[in-house]
């Protein structure tokens, strides 16, 4: 019998690629760069499993293509807003996404962000390379504080919760979140979280407010120049969700402004092109989506995929379906 026939549209871990070839008829994209429209439809054409990052866009114009041979869009990544879920549905296509294995890695991210934000890391990094730095100081990049102050968390999915346990053990930082419905009470008791009512509660109260809630329609500029507003003018604003839920415009006034101290970003709208006004910011830290990049993670987010194609082509369960 012939091998299911696979698509992959940017590089994996060498590891994962060598399982895929050992079972599939695997297809790899040479040039590891994103994919056009065109591409990404004749991928739906030519093969049974197309396997997209987050940054190949699947809108309902490419998923709609005609004479499709795929039947599974295996995503490597857990946001999955790139994608058109219902035109996906509508198409008869199942969407899979690997959740679980990248939480602790992003929620790293998230707190390296927190700190690099709060001490002037990345500023601190430009001083020493440029050979401006004239020695130890009393009064030289004072920072702010981050043990024992309010973390403040909109969204309170798996990785949320990461970053909290990190922050609360091991920094002793006090827990606010928003979620519309309640935690499990076993987490927020070992947190001693609080609840806020409302996202505005948790960006008033906080010294550092990190982004957990999924991209989409639905949370695009959540956080806006209204919001941004009613921070602390000693807080800092840490995104690893995506980058349209913050208006990036507003945020630069924000911090051009001083409305707010900080910030530490991870995604960008529009990514990989990013506004020029983040980048002569000196209050700004800036990474290049590395939430999940460890070895070890990407590694796992592979294997993810290929479970979830071998249980499609085993005829099984799929163990992380989104549509
Ligand atoms: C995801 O998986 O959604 C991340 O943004 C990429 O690691």
């Amino acid at each position: 019998m012939n091998k299911p026939k696979v698509f992959l549209t940017r590089k994996w871990p060498d590891s994962v690629e060598s399982k895929l070839t050992s079972r599939y008829d695997v297809t790899f994209n040479p040039l590891d760069k994103p994919l056009s429209a065109k591409d990404l439809k004749s991928a739906l054409q030519n093969y049974d499993a197309v396997c997209p990052s987050v940054c190949d866009s699947l809108p309902a114009d490419v998923l709609n293509v005609e004479n499709k041979r795929c039947k599974i869009i295996g995503n490597f990544g857990v946001g999955y807003n790139h994608i058109d879920i219902q035109a996906a549905k509508n198409n008869h296509l199942i969407v899979t996404n690997t959740p679980g294995v990248l939480t602790e890695s992003t929620a790293d991210i998230a707190m390296t962000l927190l700190l690099m934000s709060a001490r002037r890391g990345a500023e601190g990094d430009r001083l020493v390379r440029s050979g401006q730095w004239t020695g130890w100081c009393p009064t030289q990049m004072m920072s702010s504080d981050v043990t024992g102050r309010t973390l403040g968390l909109i969204g309170f999915g798996r990785i949320a919760q990461a970053m909290a346990r990190k922050a609360h053990h091991g920094f002793g930082m006090k827990i606010l979140y928003f979620k519309p419905s309640p935690a499990d009470p076993g987490v927020i008791n070992n947190l001693h979280a609080v609840r806020c009512d409302s996202i505005e509660q948790v960006l008033q109260q906080s010294d550092y407010v990190s982004l957990h809630c999924p991209g989409g329609e639905s949370t695009h500029h959540l956080i806006n120049e209204q919001r941004l507003k009613l921070m602390k003018s000693t807080a800092h604003l840490i995104n690893t969700a995506r980058g349209d839920v913050v208006d990036s415009k507003a945020l630069i006034k924000a911090l051009s402004e001083k409305w707010i101290t900080g910030a530490g970003l991870d995604v960008y709208e529009g990514e990989p092109n990013i506004d020029k006004g983040f980048v002569n910011l000196d209050n700004v830290s800036l990474l290049p989506h590395l939430g999940s990049a460890t070895i070890a993670t990407r590694t796992a987010m592979g294997e993810k995929v290929l479970t979830n194609l071998a249980a499609f082509f085993a005829d099984q369960p799929l163990p992380d379906r989104v549509a």
